[in-house]
């Protein structure tokens, strides 16, 4: 087993090998989700915590069924309902719930290094669920596992991210990861909304979203993220769908295979048209369904196989 990590906090730090023995477990984690009866004994006995700070409906949720669906215990900490409404700090919330007997915490925090100092505060192991603008790693995870079960290879794609870069930690965990792999990456967005120097990473820069997607593999999709921005980014969410927003006429300057790609929550009529992400070239709910495939996977590897390190019984 070469993934053996305690923590998941991004995958700028990982290895390619490592990332590749995620993927390969979440290949029988599909499986199993794909069962009738979908329960196996594997992390019986163990507890997984979601704790988010900020709103989730896929990441959250998968990683409770994820969870269940491997025999652990699950726990979610509903921060609107608890005692941070009555002052308890970020560490005192987390040694709470080590003290409860967590054996995981999974934190989405809008703040940017939370995941990095609720690993220094806890001894449970800690994943990554989105930090502010930083990394969300198991959202690039299951973008990539969707891509290789779609494509067969991810090494050599040409993948095209667009929108607002500056503000997405999903965009920057699907760079770190698709680099890792081979693939080749460039953005496009509004300039107000590309990093300057982004370049340093690997990637490429196309403000031109028809230029950019002309000869993409795939076409990931970025939400506008309107809670982290300042105002002031783009003209109007109007000028910003006509420029950036991929609809049927932009789609069809793309090669006819293209795979479409959006994490989700989207704006549909902003980043991207109704039709075009009912279209069969998108995979947005399959990236959905694969979410809780990987996120079983994570789970499995990072608590060493769990207590019989058999994965298929
Ligand atoms: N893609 C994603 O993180 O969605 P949620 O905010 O619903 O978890």
């Amino acid at each position: 087993m070469s993934f053996s990590r305690r923590h998941l906090l991004g995958l700028e730090a990982l290895e390619a090998e490592e990332i590749e023995e995620i993927l390969k477990t979440a290949v029988p984690c599909k499986e199993i989700a794909q069962r009738e009866v979908k329960k196996l004994p594997t992390l019986r006995g163990w507890t997984v915590v979601t704790l988010f700070y900020e709103p989730s409906t896929r990441t959250r949720n998968s990683f409770e069924l994820a969870a269940k669906w491997l025999g652990a215990d699950t726990v979610n900490v509903a921060v609107a309902n608890s005692s941070v409404q009555k002052g308890e700090n970020f560490t005192d919330t987390a040694k709470t719930i080590e003290a409860l007997g967590a054996d995981f915490i999974i934190l989405r925090h809008a703040v940017a290094g939370s995941p990095w100092l609720l690993a220094q505060t806890v001894n449970c192991r800690v994943i990554n669920a989105g930090d502010g603008a930083h990394e969300h790693p198991t959202q690039a995870l299951l973008d990539l596992f969707t891509l290789q079960e779609r494509l067969g290879v991810i090494k050599g794609l040409k993948v095209v991210i667009v929108g607002d870069i500056m503000h997405s930690r999903v965009a920057k965990s699907n760079i770190y990861g698709l680099l890792k792999l081979g693939a080749g990456v460039t953005v496009t967005g509004p300039p107000s909304l590309i990093p300057p120097g982004i370049e340093a990473l690997g990637v490429e820069v196309e403000y031109n979203l028809e230029k950019a997607i002309k000869n993409a593999d795939v076409v990931n999709i970025l939400r506008i993220q309107l809670e982290r921005q300042h105002k002031g980014l783009f003209p109007s969410l109007r000028e910003y769908a006509r420029l950036y927003g991929l609809d049927r006429e932009k789609l069809n300057k793309a090669p006819r295979e293209v795979v479409i790609m959006h994490p989700g929550p989207a704006n549909l009529g902003v980043e991207i048209t109704e039709e075009v992400a009912c279209d069969p070239r998108a995979v947005i709910t399959t990236q959905v369904t694969n979410g809780v495939a990987v996120r079983m996977a994570l789970l499995y590897l990072m608590s060493g196989g769990g207590k019989s390190g058999e994965l298929l019984s």
